[in-house]
């Protein structure tokens, strides 16, 4: 990029294929050294000039995050002419006056972080030293992959795992410098800063399409693996559960007085359905709640209560923010995760890997059906250490945890039921989603599925609130989903199915999910899509697949980008 001195940039808002037509046009000279960065605009519009790398004079950025301070900082750098409506050209314009000042490019960046609050992660170069890259981080993602006479800077190891495997974690307020002789880091105070180096276990293959119109159907289709994956070595010699990963005491799992678990979106709805099988398993009261509203309501924890995070990306913004302030509190904290060396399992007490891979694809699927594993290991283990079940009951659970794969390709094998109802639905207007029990959260899930893809109204019920009104939305034709609980849940099961026929009684087209021999479901159902035979805290496990394959086939008739909806990021840095 830097050329005699001078940067050259190009930068588009869209898709990178504009950015790739702009620079077919007009090519980039030859480099060594160079940024880049596609974000969702926070503040003004996603335009070209509100586009990254903001350029001041010698000087490039680019930014991740938001700076919450950025009009006083605008308005202390007085005369200077912005180009863009972005918190984050404030930065630039900061690091050009200190280049200007006389400061390296490293001490440059330690003044202007100093200067910020909110969350960044910022990388920039100076065209007057162009062999070098400084980038820092605060409440935000930064890794540094090793390659061979090659380094890269990222927020997730997948933007450069075509090119290495190794790689570098970074702390919080931490600085990094990249040049030809290596990586340098330090903290925001100057002090030399510890690194830890990883090897990232899956590859370029493994985040690529291999034959999928998009990588979220490809996810979907990856579910038995990514479930058998991350139940992978879980039993010890004498075939008790393990969770080696978990680095936490039996006994203090034992003094926990209470769980709270936190997260958000999908990993939130995981945690509902969480919250069934511990409080039935380990008889430990257990909250769920919002990440983005956990630490706003001064909520009541102390070092009794356990603390269960879940997130895929595990950078989250909100997820962590609660984190902090849980152990602010002195609650102790594990992290459900699928993202190795990722923020928030480095900031919590102890870990629980998901092992789906990587999910590419924005809406969570192998996200979500993990993160039910990874739950129902938690709250077995919870009870194994507690003495709350017998070892052959938590073995059989674990048995019936080892059939899930099998359970979910069932599913999948039976997505043509599906498929050509997304076609007879394609202009559905609305949609419902009712279910009861663990069958709610599976609600939530299926219309946020629907929300994020398909851009259609889409909401999710506890079946026994319709009654207290939305029934009233009930029209002719509408398109209702209907989670029924298994066959011996039969109190639960007789009240879904009389929700169904209420809502058929007014109209509704019924779209049920139950039990192949489940004949009484069958009667109230204009189409049955049938569930394999589990039991009712697993039944998420095998109901929330049609709903996936449903969401992704329903985007995909109606033409929208299933892999990039529209508004939305896959990790959500910002609060
Ligand atoms: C929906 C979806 C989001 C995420 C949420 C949390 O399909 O993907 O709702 O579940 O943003 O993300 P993680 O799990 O990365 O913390």
């Amino acid at each position: 990029m830097p050329v005699e001195g001078a940067i050259e940039w190009r930068k588009r808002a869209g898709k990178i294929s504009n950015l790739e037509e702009e620079i077919a046009a007009r090519p980039l000279p030859p480099t060594s050294v160079a940024i880049g960065h596609t974000r969702w605009a926070t503040h003004g519009a996603p335009t070209d000039q509100n586009s990254h790398p903001h350029v001041a004079g010698r000087v490039a950025i680019v930014h991740n995050g938001i700076i919450e301070n950025h009009d006083q900082l605008r308005a202390e750098l007085g005369e200077v002419e912005f180009a863009s409506e972005t918190d984050s050209e404030v930065a630039a314009h900061l690091m050009l006056r200190e280049v200007e000042s006389g400061k390296g490019l490293v001490d440059a960046m330690r003044a202007v972080v100093a200067k910020l609050e909110g969350a960044f992660t910022l990388v920039a170069v100076d065209a007057q030293d162009p062999d070098r890259i400084v980038a820092a981080r605060r409440n935000s993602p930064l890794v540094v992959g090793v390659g061979s006479n090659e380094y890269f800077l990222a927020s997730d190891v997948a933007a450069f795992i075509a090119y290495t495997r190794d790689a570098i974690e970074l702390g919080q307020d931490q600085i990094v410098e990249l040049t030809r002789d290596g990586v340098n880091v330090t903290t925001f105070d100057g002090a030399p800063a510890e690194t830890k180096s990883f090897h990232v276990d899956w590859d370029l293959e493994a985040a690529q399409k291999q034959g999928f119109d998009w990588y979220m159907r490809k996810e979907i289709f990856e579910q038995p693996k990514a479930v058998s994956d991350t139940l992978l070595g879980r039993l010890n010699d004498k075939g008790e559960l393990q969770l080696d990963e978990l680095r936490m005491s039996p006994e203090l799992l034992r003094r926990v007085n209470k769980i709270v678990i936190v997260a958000c979106g999908t990993a939130f709805y995981a945690g509902l359905v969480a919250k069934y099988a511990i409080e039935h398993w380990t008889r430990i009261p257990c909250e769920v709640e919002l990440a983005s509203e956990f630490r706003y309501r001064d909520p009541i924890i102390d070092p009794m209560t356990l603390v269960v995070t879940i997130s895929q990306s595990g950078e989250t913004a909100d997820t962590l923010m609660a984190i902090r302030h849980a152990r602010e509190q002195h609650a102790k904290v594990i992290a459900i995760c699928n993202t190795n060396g990722a923020t928030i399992p480095r900031e919590s007490d102890a870990v629980i890997y998901t092992h789906a891979g990587p999910e590419i694809g924005v809406a969570s699927t192998k996200g979500f059906t993990t993160q039910l594993v990874a739950c129902y290991l938690l709250g077995l283990y919870l009870a194994q250490v507690r003495g709350m079940k017998y070892g052959d009951e938590i073995a059989a659970l674990l048995a019936e945890l080892e059939r899930m794969p099998e359970a979910i390709q069932k599913m999948l094998d039976a997505k043509s039921t599906v498929y050509d109802l997304a076609e007879e639905l394609v202009d559905a207007t609305s949609v419902l989603f009712l279910g009861r029990h663990v069958g709610y959260p599976s609600a939530l899930e299926g219309a946020l599925k629907l929300k994020e893809l398909a851009y259609i109204h889409a909401e999710g019920f506890a079946a026994g609130e319709l009654k207290h009104g939305p029934i009233a939305l009930i029209s002719q034709d509408l398109p209702v989903f209907v989670v029924v609980p298994p066959k011996g849940r039969d109190q639960l099961r007789d009240k879904v199915i009389s929700n169904i026929a209420e809502v058929r009684a007014r109209g509704a087209r019924t779209i049920v999910l139950a039990e192949a021999d489940d004949e009484e479901a069958r009667a109230v159902t204009d189409t049955l899509i049938e569930l394999p035979k589990v039991s009712t805290l697993l039944q998420p496990m095998v109901a929330i697949i049609p709903l996936q394959l449903f969401a992704c086939e329903l985007a995909t008739v109606k033409g929208h980008d299933v892999d990039q909806p529209r508004n939305l990021a896959k990790s959500v840095t910002v609060e």
